[in-house]
């Protein structure tokens, strides 16, 4: 049921803060003890992580391997499930592999999991493979292929668009780099103190952009009816949040997008830049923020709209954009959570004021079973 909303998606997006507090009642406890339940069969010696995924799953694991390495310490690859398959990497020893599938049942992902678990038993029949899938399924088959699941927790998902399972995916790796960053000892309590606390923030933060931001946003889409091309920059952990914009924007609405991390644009993609194609920029403070300006004015200097997503109380910002969403202050490792949620609202509203089908895009399904 929609509940009111006019859309599935748009109830799966108001859903988000109750899909993190579910996901850290199940994972963090009153001491703020994380309890994922992973053996240290699995996380002892761990020298390097390989992970798979298609779509949104990926864009979650690009920032799942941030996470992994700036938190954890632990080097870690991300491979599109359809490619890793044709052309798997060497094996190395203790290399834990994670799938990550909202619905479990994506076929490049399973195919990828399978593959690498018999490659690697195959080299040593004793040997155990470290498989772990992130999934919202638990019923699911990349579930049984794994052995060891993060459940997601999300509820079903109906729109064809994942945004609450996107959202639950990051959570997954905030935690799991957490706690492999704990059993190694790569990070201070107090840093840890801070992040966790950071978390618990997470579901006010949300409710209040949602609150705040949704009308101005769905405003803001009447520049956009002619519209053809879209531009999305991010840089550091938001650049995946760029990438998952752009796709946001394209399953739905139809609209040529792209996302990029910020830096690259005058390597090429400037050159498509003028009034016609607006620049959605994230531009939230912390270790790159700087430089993501410095790049939305190189945007601008080609005449784009400039809409930033930024800090609400940073005065700079509005004189760069020509359009500010605003998000609460976070700590820069958690601003994705903030950050995905405006890209969710901006494509909604686009497609949604053009009619379209929001909840079951042309040429698109939910799970995609076959290779
Ligand atoms: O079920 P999965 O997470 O494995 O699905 C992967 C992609 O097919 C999926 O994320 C797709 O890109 C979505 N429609 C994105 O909104």
């Amino acid at each position: 049921e929609k509940q009111g909303f006019r859309h599935f998606m748009l109830k799966e997006i108001y859903e988000q803060p109750g899909v993190v507090r579910a996901f850290l009642e199940a994972y963090l406890d009153a001491a703020d003890v994380i309890n994922l339940g992973l053996p240290e069969s699995l996380c002892k010696d761990v020298e390097n992580i390989q992970i798979v995924a298609c779509g949104t799953s990926w864009h979650a694991s690009l920032v799942g391997k941030y996470l992994l390495e700036q938190v954890a310490g632990i080097p870690t690859s991300v491979q599109y499930s359809s490619e890793f398959r044709y052309a798997p990497p060497p094996l190395t020893a203790n290399t834990l592999i994670i799938g990550v599938t909202q619905s479990g049942e994506t076929a490049d992902t399973l195919a990828a999991l399978t593959m690498e678990k018999e490659r690697r038993i195959g080299k040593s029949p004793a040997y155990q493979p470290r498989l772990l899938a992130i999934t919202n399924r638990l019923d699911s088959s990349i579930a049984s292929v794994a052995g060891q699941v993060i459940d997601t927790h999300a509820g079903i998902e109906i729109g064809v668009a994942a945004t609450k399972t996107f959202i639950a995916q990051l959570l997954a790796f905030y935690l799991l780099a957490l706690d492999l960053g704990a059993r190694r000892q790569t990070l201070s309590e107090e840093r840890l103190e801070e992040i966790v606390t950071g978390l618990r923030q997470l579901p006010a933060q949300i409710e209040l952009i949602l609150e705040s931001q949704e009308r101005y946003i769905q405003e803001l889409t009447h520049q956009f009816t002619e519209t053809q091309d879209f531009i999305f920059v991010g840089r550091g952990i938001n650049f995946p949040i760029a990438l998952e914009g752009a796709l946001k924007l394209k399953e739905i609405s139809y609209i040529h997008a792209e996302g990029y991390p910020a830096g690259e644009l005058k390597h090429g993609p400037i050159a498509l830049l003028d009034a016609k194609v607006p620049v959605v920029a994230i531009a939230m403070p912390g270790s790159v923020y700087e430089k993501a300006i410095s790049n939305a004015q190189e945007a601008k200097a080609r005449d784009s709209r400039l809409i930033g997503v930024v800090q609400m109380d940073d005065a700079h910002a509005e004189e760069i954009f020509d359009d500010l969403i605003p998000l609460p202050a976070v700590d820069e490792l958690l601003s994705p959570i903030l950050t995905a949620i405006p890209m969710q609202l901006l494509a909604y509203h686009i497609a949604a004021r053009r009619g379209l089908d929001v909840d079951q895009p042309r040429n698109l399904a939910k799970s995609v079973t076959v290779e």
